[in-house]
Parts: C-alpha cells; structure tokens; sequence
C-alpha cells in the first residue's frame, strides 16, 4: 500500500521550509518589538475545554473538532484553535497573579479542524497568534490590532481591509439575542434543522450560517451596534477614535459576528483581496472575550487578541522567497584518503561556526561543483591526493573564480581574512 498523507494536511518539504522560518521570524521580531514572550501550550487538551470555551453550538466545535478518547476512556481534542489552551494555562499556571498585570504572549503551531480542504483552508494548519490578558481597555485592543496590521504590513501584503466591529458587554449581548430571535421567529421553519437550535440556545451563530447564508432575512437582522449598553458604546467609540488618531484605516462592518463563543465588545478581521488567496479572504482575525476565563474558573479577568493562519500568510506572501544563506564552505575530496581528511576538516570548520559539508557520493569534480553550486557554497574547498601530501587544500572563491592553495593550519585564518575583505558576505 502507498501511504498518502490524510486529506488536509501537507507536508513542508526542505524546499518550502526556509520560507517557513522567514515568516516565523520575521513575526518573533515584530514580538519582540512588541514585547511580548512565547507561550507554548498543549497540541491536545480536555475536550470539554473547548465545549466550554468555543461554544457547542459553534461550527467550530459542533463539526470539526478532532475529538478522541485516550487510553483511560478520557475525551481529548487536538486544539482547533489557541484561546482556550492558554486561557486555561493562564489560569492553572495563576498567571494573573503575576507583577504584570497586563499579560502579553504569542503562540505559533498547528491547529485542527475537520473542514472541507481548499486553498488556504486544511485540516491541519498553522496560526501566528497574540493574546493580551489582564485589563480592559480600548488601547489594549487597539495595540492587538496595531500588531496584527504590522503584521501584513512588514510582509508586504496589499489589498488588506482591517474590518472591525463590536459585540458588546453581557447586557448588550442579551438585548441582542432576543432582538434577533424576534427578527427569526417568523420564518423560523424555512430555516435549517441547525439553526432552529441555534436559534434556541444561541441566535448570534445563525448569522455565520454556511446553509441559510442568503436567506433574506439575513441581510435584514438586526445590527449589534444598536444594541450597545451606554459603557459598551464608549468602549467601542474610544476604540475607533484611537485607530483614527494613530491612523490606520478600518472599516466598521457590522455584520461581522466571528465564529467563536467567547468574544464580547470588539471584534475584528484582516482581510485580503489578494486573488491569490480568493477573493475576501479573511487572513486573520480575533477580538475581546471578558467571559472567558472566568468561565473556564479563574477570576474575573480581561482579554484580547488575534491569530493568523500562517499558511494563508504564506500563499499571499508568494513565491519571490530567495531561498539559502548558502554554504560557508562545501568540502570535495577526490578518494578516500582526501575523504579521512575531509571530515577532519569539516568538523574543525563546523567547530569553528562555519557552515560546511562535503561530499559523501565519491562523485568526480564535476558532480561536486554541482552540488557546491545548489548550495550557492562560497567557497569550494578541493582535496585531492596531491593536496593530502603537501597537507594544503585548494580554496575556491565560487564568487571571484580565484582559486588559492592554504596549508591545512591557516584554513580557519584564510576564510576569516577573506570575508573581511568581502562587502557582500556579512
Ligand atoms: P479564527 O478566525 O477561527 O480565530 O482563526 C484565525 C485564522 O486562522 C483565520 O483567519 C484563518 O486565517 C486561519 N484558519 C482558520 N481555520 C483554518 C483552516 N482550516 N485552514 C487554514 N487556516 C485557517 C481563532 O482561532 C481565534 N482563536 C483568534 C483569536 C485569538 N481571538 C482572540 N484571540
């Protein structure tokens, strides 16, 4: 049998990883910038961590979680997203007791959801994410979002739309449930099986309905913005006044609920138009959740932040990546003495922080330049019986094309003087 990898999921192959870690690093600067530290939470967590946090009437938990039992008959999920893992390590590790009050992390790693696979969207994927926790106020939010647009800024992508809208508090989110279920109840029965419950336990997730999308009363519902406790109104303006005065464009969009439980007061999206990604692609997004980790038994405690998909990142960064640093030096000995000498060689180099290797095929010099050539190899160092004699090796500067024999004890002192002299090699 020929295994395949299961559906939605890739492979990152030697030739993508680079680009990979470009990205990875690129964000872990922005972090820092940021002052924000990692956080690195479980892949897999207690499933009811997830119903509780998530929301069962989500999608997200109702139909795409990767739930199994381990061996003591225990539910456990892989995580279909961040939040609620370090929600729930906030609160085990007592981080709210910390001397900072305003706790800032970020996480990067795979996530789980059983979706229908397509571009951009798998069943396993990566986010980038940030969460602040610890106090409530609209410069927090707006600081979420600051990051997440320096994000897309600092990787070059255009057509972005940061859309952003408000949920409100407790109060304002009741006074909306029931004024959507006014809005519902009369055409309740042309609604699918889904929503009907929905409508029951949860009426703000008929909104993101995959099936009754352009039911025509959708376009109609009622609005959360009209719904805002005097407190949630302010919140919600401050945070508007602030973008405005640091100047970053948004969009208010009031149809924009997300698809998660826990959020309350700001929410918001980063939207790209890069066809690459199809159009409207949400390549990010996140929000405030003030409930969560009281729900999940800590104290009452604030949050906001945002996530990512990174393989989203990835599509609409393109595929303009110069892939290597290249070799510092690449090792081509000609027979087998000139091989015990190369791996002498290599290791010493190696010791010495350069990056090197050699040839381990015994191919002739042809094939070794080659391959001196794919790892763009600054130097090609040449050993062949002659040079094991005169204990000298012949260095090959694959920029200059001069080539220059060095006894064996000025090898480390030549590639240093060398690079000194050289502008482009940092
Ligand atoms: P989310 O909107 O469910 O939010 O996911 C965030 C991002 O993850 C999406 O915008 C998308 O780019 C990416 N994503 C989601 N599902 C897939 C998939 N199947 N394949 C590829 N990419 C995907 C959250 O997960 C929240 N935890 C964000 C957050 C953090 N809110 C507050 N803090």
């Amino acid at each position: 049998m020929a295994y395949k990898a299961p559906r939605g999921t890739v492979d990152i192959l030697p030739a993508q990883s680079g680009k990979w870690q470009e990205l990875e690093q690129l964000l872990r600067t922005i972090c820092a910038n940021y002052n924000v530290k990692e956080i690195r939470t479980p892949i897999f967590e207690h499933t009811e961590l997830f119903n509780r946090a998530v929301g069962d009437t989500t999608d997200v938990v109702s139909k795409e979680m990767y739930t199994f039992e381990d061996r003591k008959g225990r539910s456990m999920t892989l995580r279909p997203e961040g939040t609620a893992g370090i929600a729930r390590a906030y609160v085990e590790n007592k981080l709210y007791g910390m001397p900072e009050k305003l706790q800032k992390v970020y996480y990067m790693g795979p996530m789980f959801r059983y979706e229908r696979p397509q571009n951009g969207r798998q069943r396993e994927f990566h986010q980038f994410g940030v969460e602040m926790l610890g106090v409530e106020s609209p410069y927090v939010d707006v600081e979420c979002m600051l990051m997440a647009v320096t994000v897309v800024k600092a990787l070059g992508l255009k057509n972005i739309q940061l859309h952003i809208n408000t949920l409100g508090d407790q109060e304002s989110r009741d006074a909306y449930r029931e004024a959507l279920q006014n809005h519902f109840q009369p055409v309740l029965n042309e609604l699918c099986h889904d929503c009907q419950v929905r409508y029951e336990k949860n009426p703000l997730r008929i909104l993101d309905c995959k099936v009754d999308k352009n039911h025509p009363m959708m376009k109609t519902a009622p609005k959360t913005i009209d719904y805002l406790t005097d407190n949630a109104k302010a919140h919600f303006e401050k945070v508007c006044a602030l973008l405005d005065d640091l100047e970053i464009d948004y969009v208010v969009d009031p149809n924009l609920v997300r698809g998660l439980d826990y959020y309350s007061h700001t929410v918001f999206e980063i939207i790209s138009d890069d066809p690459k990604l199809g159009a409207g692609s949400t390549v990010g997004g996140g929000g405030r959740y003030n409930g969560l980790v009281e729900e999940l038994g800590g104290p009452q405690t604030p949050g906001v932040g945002f996530a990512f998909g990174m393989e989203r990142l990835m599509i609409a960064l393109g595929d303009d990546h110069k892939d290597e640093e290249g070799l510092d030096v690449y090792i081509m000995p000609l027979g087998s003495e000139a091989k015990d000498l190369a791996m002498q060689i290599m290791t010493m180099l190696r010791a010495n922080g350069f990056t090197c290797d050699m040839d381990q095929c015994d191919r002739g010099l042809k094939g070794q330049f080659k391959s001196a050539d794919r790892f763009h190899a600054h130097f090609s160092m040449i050993i062949g019986d002659e040079e094991v004699q005169k204990e000298v090796v012949n260095m090959k500067c694959n920029h200059t094309k001069e080539q220059v024999e060095v006894p064996l004890e000025n090898i480390v002192e030549f590639i240093e003087n060398h690079y000194e002299g050289d502008h482009d090699h940092e």
